[in-house]
């Protein structure tokens, strides 16, 4: 698959992403994470690196994932190592990777069936992804889709049972979801 960076806006967007969105708090993301020194980390659509910038002072070797230039400079800027390239086709091995987690990103994903089995592949057994989304159940998230459909932005949401089940039927396992306000953090395991 060739990557399409279908989402440009991403690109002149990234030298402010982290204005608008750099106060957000992901305390259940990094207590469902439990990284432990070691761990080969992977923070997909990770855009700026914002998260990850939190996320490698509990230890372990994260690398940002995402096919956007502008997000990636970003991330070169914070001296954090990224990769280019999609969700859907993941340039690691099978069973490489202690931990995922995505955060404000699978609505983006182009080909969310295709994402949800490759990062399951690259997911070692016993490793963990973990997924923050907005709840689609929730008005803000229902509105924001709407929104986001008007601007033919080609996202697509779901209710977080339903993102849970795209990944079980790959051979993840749902440990919990947990929702706060208009977000939902879905917990899966393999
Ligand atoms: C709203 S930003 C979120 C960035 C980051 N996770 C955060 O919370 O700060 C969504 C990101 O998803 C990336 N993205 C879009 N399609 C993708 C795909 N198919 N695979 C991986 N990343 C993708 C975009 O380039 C963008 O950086």
């Amino acid at each position: 698959m060739k990557i399409r960076n279908r989402h440009g806006h991403f690109n002149w967007i990234a030298p402010f992403y982290d204005r608008f969105f750099g106060g957000m708090q992901h305390r259940a993301l990094f207590q469902h994470l439990d990284i432990q020194p070691g761990h080969r980390v992977l923070d997909v659509g990770g855009g700026t690196g914002r998260v990850t910038q939190h996320v490698v002072q509990l230890g372990g070797h994260v690398w940002v994932v995402d096919p956007s230039p502008g997000m990636l400079r970003e991330v070169r800027r914070k001296g954090l190592p990224g990769v280019r390239a999609l969700a859907e086709q993941l340039p690691f091995p099978a069973e490489s990777v202690d931990r995922i987690f995505i955060v404000d990103a699978f609505h983006h994903f182009a080909h969310q069936e295709l994402a949800a089995r490759d990062l399951v592949r690259v997911l070692k057994p016993g490793g963990r992804l973990v997924i923050e989304e907005p709840d689609l159940r929730t008005l803000p998230t229902k509105i924001i889709a709407v929104l986001e459909k008007l601007a033919l932005m080609q996202t697509h949401f779901y209710a977080p049972p339903d993102l849970a089940a795209l990944f079980v039927a790959h051979g993840a396992q749902l440990v919990t979801i947990e929702t706060e306000n208009f977000n939902a953090t879905v917990v899966l395991s393999k």
